[in-house]
């Protein structure tokens, strides 16, 4: 999705073209989040107005552009203060081009500029509003009509401060979004929003931050709303017009959309609540709120992130996605740490410890996700079943949202996110906390929207994943799942000595992943016979049922080749159909309580001249016999051979995709964090 980047620096001398430099490095690490066009905005060489530079394309082309653009000595001088904006834009209203490129100005002379995210539902109507007043638009984006919302509130309430501006015109659209808005009557000076889309404020000080908490600022209706009563929504603002400052004296700002691409700079961070409204007026960074509501806490606490710079870097690997493949033996482990005690057997969740019993009295649990975040919800629902005894329903998020499914005050609802941030699992969440159920978020990005408005919930603690495939994410999200079950199973006699097998199980994984990445030049030449297929068929069923979904969606999204996940019971009702010698098929066929009924699938497909490849265990050379091609992975327990079974699937995707050149990281249409629905 999109991604937003700005850049604000008060008596710390920077040239325009480091400001640049800093645009661009910071759109980089926004690159994984999907995007087809760039831009930035900063101040021209004498101050007095903005210049833009837009493409379509890459973050590189836009580079390109600008060396090419800023080439004059004047924008080397250093300026004391200065204010840049930047953005990577994912296409919702309007082909990718220059024209629908962000940032979006209000008028000729680029008076407003906005970069946003999200969707402004009713840009229509103030579009019609705005068109009566003689604006005329050149993009067919959302954006562009806040940009000129802004220039008409700043004509027609000349008194208006800049922030004051932006709430108002904030207060009149509806959607989603979080912006950043720069302006050269205002010079030095940004003010940004959310609400439904991520925004963080980066704060980058000399020495030690003074305090840790931003006062949030209420005040009364401070102004007769004069003309913009003509707007099509016009509730009254509850902002105040004073300033409270983290008054710092030389101080940089950073305004993302997501906290690595401000880690380089700084690890003091706030989290943005929906319409929390932040401006920084005479390097002054102040947080108001456009509505008061009793729940409010007093102030934005500041965050350290515990992140690395080198955890959002490629390193010695060619793509992120093979890297955070070949991180699983360490992600799985620091999914575990410091909750699961296998001397003692016990299993501690303090995110969710105190809910526990309130958990154990439910009605059934939910589990809600979307894409391969569903997935890890349809591994372990066997699992969940099996040790809490309750009844586990698996939904879509879409979905779920769709079919105004009835929800109970006596639901657990699970919300499974890697990014947090998913707009549809978001609203799910909404709707399942509006009736009154027990939200637990089980997410991998602290301060995200649903890890914010859980009640409780497991930080999967897998690290940054910046490839828009999903791998390390998954793993660590089924054995969040999994720990789960265990905790429920705590009390249980009937159950110890199936929790012994797991917790043993557990402690083996991360050795046993390593035995399986080994796997990979194998894969690779297997890649060799599949990447110029039209299609690839993954069967299964019981435990690895998830991997063909997985596995699937995997190949679909990297390679661009159809795949289907088939439940192996469901062959003959279908797509035994489909199965010849020239149907490229892969199966998994493993020692556990569903494998006589694999072998009966296997020999279908082989009798029909299928030749599949097979993942099946160490050494079974009865199940070996049915193909030349295997792939032979560690013998585990049975609820947790889908941790195991998936790494060749995602590996077989990361290589057919290298080989038919796509991109791997970035696949076509693709987002890392999807924040519309
Ligand atoms: C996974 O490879 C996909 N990119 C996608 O299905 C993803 O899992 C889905 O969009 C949900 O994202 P989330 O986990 O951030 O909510």
């Amino acid at each position: 999705m999109c991604g937003i980047f700005a850049y604000l620096n008060y008596l710390t001398p920077k040239s325009r073209l480091e400001v640049l430099d800093l645009l661009v490095t910071g759109l980089k690490r926004l690159e994984y989040r999907g995007y087809d066009s760039t831009g930035v905005a900063i101040d021209s060489p004498d101050s007095k107005n903005i210049v833009m530079v837009k493409r379509t394309g890459k973050v590189k082309v836009l580079e390109d552009a600008i060396l090419e653009h800023f080439s004059g000595g004047e924008y080397s001088e250093p300026v004391m203060t200065h204010i840049g904006i930047a953005h990577t834009r994912w296409a919702t209203h309007g082909v990718p081009c220059e024209r629908n490129s962000h940032p979006h100005r209000s008028d000729e002379g680029n008076g407003f500029v906005v970069v946003h995210n999200g969707i402004i539902t009713n840009y229509n109507d103030v579009k019609t509003f705005l068109a009566k007043r003689g604006y005329e638009f050149e993009s067919d984006t959302d954006t562009e009509v806040f940009a000129k919302l802004v220039h008409h509130l700043w004509k027609t309430h000349p008194t208006y401060s800049f922030r004051e501006l932006v709430e108002q015109a904030i207060l009149q659209v509806e959607g989603a979004f979080a912006i950043a808005v720069k302006s050269k009557h205002f010079p030095g000076e940004c003010v940004a929003s959310r609400r439904s889309s991520p925004l963080l404020v980066g704060i980058k000080t000399k020495t030690r931050l003074a305090t840790d908490h931003i006062p949030i600022l209420y005040g009364k209706d401070i102004r007769p709303h004069g003309q913009t009563r003509e707007l099509p929504v016009l509730p009254r603002s509850d902002s105040t017009s004073e300033f409270m400052p983290l008054e710092e004296k030389e101080v940089e700002y950073f305004f993302a959309s997501d906290a690595s691409a401000v880690i380089e700079h700084t690890n003091r961070v706030i989290y943005l609540e929906d319409d929390d409204v932040a401006a920084v007026r005479d390097g002054t960074l102040s947080i108001h709120r456009l509505k008061k509501s009793l729940d409010d806490p007093h102030a934005r606490e500041i965050t350290t992130l515990k992140m690395e710079i080198q955890q959002i870097m490629k390193g010695n690997y060619d793509y992120f996605m093979q890297k955070e493949i070949f991180e699983q033996p360490d992600s799985v482990v620091n999914t575990m740490r410091g909750r699961v005690r296998f001397d003692g057997n016990a299993i501690v969740l303090g995110g969710i410890k105190d809910y526990i019993p309130e958990i154990k009295r439910c009605r059934r649990l939910m589990l809600i996700g979307c894409g391969t975040s569903y997935h890890s919800a349809v591994a372990t629902r066997q699992l969940l079943e099996e040790l809490t005894e309750l009844p586990v329903m698996v939904e879509l998020a879409s979905d779920f949202l769709d079919r105004n499914t009835p929800i109970f005050r006596d639901d657990v609802c699970f919300f499974i996110s890697q990014s947090g941030e998913t707009a549809d699992t978001l609203m799910a969440l909404r709707y399942c906390k509006q009736r009154g159920a027990l939200i637990v978020g089980i997410t991998n990005t602290v301060g995200s929207s649903i890890c914010r408005e859980s009640h409780c919930g497991v930080h999967i603690n897998a690290g940054p994943e910046i490839g828009v495939a999903s791998t390390k994410a998954y793993t660590s999200q089924f054995i969040s799942l999994v720990m789960f079950a265990l905790v429920m199973s705590e009390d249980r006699l009937s159950l110890q000595q199936r929790r012994l097998e797991i917790l043993q199980a557990l402690s083996n994984l991360a050795d046993q992943i390593r035995e399986v990445l080994k796997l990979d030049s194998k894969v690779q030449e297997l890649a060799k016979d599949l990447y110029q297929h039209k299609s690839l068929l993954i069967m299964g069923r019981g435990y690895n049922f998830a991997t063909c979904l997985e596995g699937a969606l995997k190949v679909k999204e990297l390679t661009y080749m159809h795949s289907e996940g088939i439940m192996a019971g469901e062959l003959k009702h279908g797509p035994l159909a489909l199965v010849d010698g020239s149907m490229p098929v892969l199966m998994i066929v493993l020692r556990d309580p569903v494998y006589v009924k694999c072998m009966n699938a296997l020999q279908q497909v082989t009798s029909r001249k299928g030749c599949p490849v097979i993942i099946c265990e160490e050494g079974d050379e009865e199940t070996k016999a049915f193909s030349s091609r295997h792939l032979e992975i560690p013998r585990t327990v049975d609820c947790l051979q889908g941790i195991l079974t998936v790494i060749p699937m995602q590996l077989l995707s990361y290589h057919i995709a290298v080989l038919r050149g796509c991109d791997v990281d970035c696949p076509r249409n693709l987002a890392k964090s999807v924040t519309v629905e």
